[in-house]
């Protein structure tokens, strides 16, 4: 594999810090690393491989004058739309973190493990869309149950860390949290959410739609079927609650037909990116804090409905800055340069 000039466009956010240590992680062939973020940080420096780069300017010609042949964007969806054409035009394909092209029929919205076939589109526009940090984890533990009893309706709730809003919003948990201890928490503020969000769980992640969901439910709805390249009824209700990093999701799963326990545990084990942790005697299931840090979905609490013996329940766990946004966008890459034989 050719080392290519890859830009990073949102570097210095949550997300663009992860594509760093991902890229590092999985040893991604680099040979110019162009670290792009807003005016307000040019001058900062990011460490990449125990160098340090100067931050630099996003502006429209930036892709051409550094040459760039990967761009992975994470700098919200705004910035996308209006910066992702330049780049592609300039020859680089861009993997987008943000939810601005996921639904475009003409770019795919790709999670490795499930449908890197669909790779192969990135053509029309140079653009492939990295999904919602919820729904990859999700359909990730979906498909391998997919494949083997075919799933008709899938009901989620998800338990959502702050850091999927950003960096910011991550610090405003900490800064409420401190002043909970210095007894001034009703004196603290709050920006990133509707309320407060220490000791609170908050039943919105974006805003109200005219069906009664929120757009993160939505999301979850409309991408796991573009990803599945299936009609599966999802139903999603999305609560951010006062974790730092992992998000946590309740899965209930309509099979076609009726299915067996062990069988659908063995599919998961075989699971491509699955970690099954299911052991309730020793009280070991997901959480949060097993999965910091990590690059695989963690599934336990499998169980067969009490009722209905076509339906299974189970407990899905994953670090939204690496499963759920930066190794899903470093995959692809990675996948992308192995399909074009770069
Ligand atoms: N957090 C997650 O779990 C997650 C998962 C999947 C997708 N995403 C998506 O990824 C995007 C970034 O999320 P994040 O959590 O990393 O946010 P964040 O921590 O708030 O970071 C935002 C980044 O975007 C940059 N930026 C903002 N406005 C810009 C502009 N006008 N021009 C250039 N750069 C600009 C910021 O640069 P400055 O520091 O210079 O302001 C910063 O590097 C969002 O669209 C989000 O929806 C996030």
């Amino acid at each position: 594999m050719r080392k290519v000039n890859v830009a990073v466009v949102g570097v210095t956010g949550a997300v663009g810090e992860e594509m760093l240590r991902v890229m590092e992680k999985y040893n991604f062939p680099v040979n110019k690393l162009i670290p792009l973020a807003s005016r307000r940080s040019v001058g900062k420096e990011v460490e990449f491989r125990g160098k340090e780069y100067e931050v630099l300017e996003l502006t429209e010609t930036i892709f051409e004058e550094q040459e760039v042949e990967v761009a992975l964007f994470s700098a919200g969806g705004s910035v996308s739309a209006h910066y992702a054409p330049f780049a592609a035009e300039a020859g680089a394909v861009v993997i987008d973190n943000t939810s601005h092209f996921r639904m475009d029929p003409d770019v795919p919205l790709v999670v490795p493990e499930v449908n890197p076939e669909d790779i192969a589109a990135w053509k029309t526009k140079g653009i492939i869309a990295n999904p919602n940090c919820s729904t990859i984890q999700m359909v990730q533990a979906l498909k391998p149950l997919d494949d083997k009893f075919g799933i008709k309706r899938v009901d989620v709730a998800t338990y959502q860390a702050t850091s999927g809003a950003g960096k910011s919003a991550m610090e405003e948990l900490v800064m409420q949290m401190k002043d909970f201890f210095a007894f001034r928490l009703d004196e603290s503020e709050h920006k990133k959410f509707p309320h407060q969000i220490a000791l609170n769980v908050i039943p919105q992640i974006d805003r109200f739609l005219d069906n009664g969901y929120t757009k993160e439910e939505m999301k979850m709805v409309n991408e796991t079927k573009k990803i599945m390249h299936k009609n599966i009824e999802v139903s999603a209700t999305c609560a951010r609650v006062p974790v730092l990093r992992g998000h946590s999701e309740a899965v209930t799963i309509w099979f076609d037909n009726d299915i067996n326990i062990d069988a659908a545990r063995e599919a998961l084990y075989n699971g491509k990116n699955i970690v099954v942790m299911d052991n309730p005697s020793k009280s070991e299931y997901p959480m949060p804090i097993v999965a910091v840090d990590k690059d695989e979905t963690f599934v336990g609490r499998v169980r067969k409905d009490i009722y209905r013996d076509n339906v299974l329940h189970m407990w899905v766990v994953a670090d939204n800055l690496r499963v759920g946004a930066a190794t899903n966008a470093v995959k692809i890459a990675l996948k992308w340069l192995e399909m074009e034989e770069i």
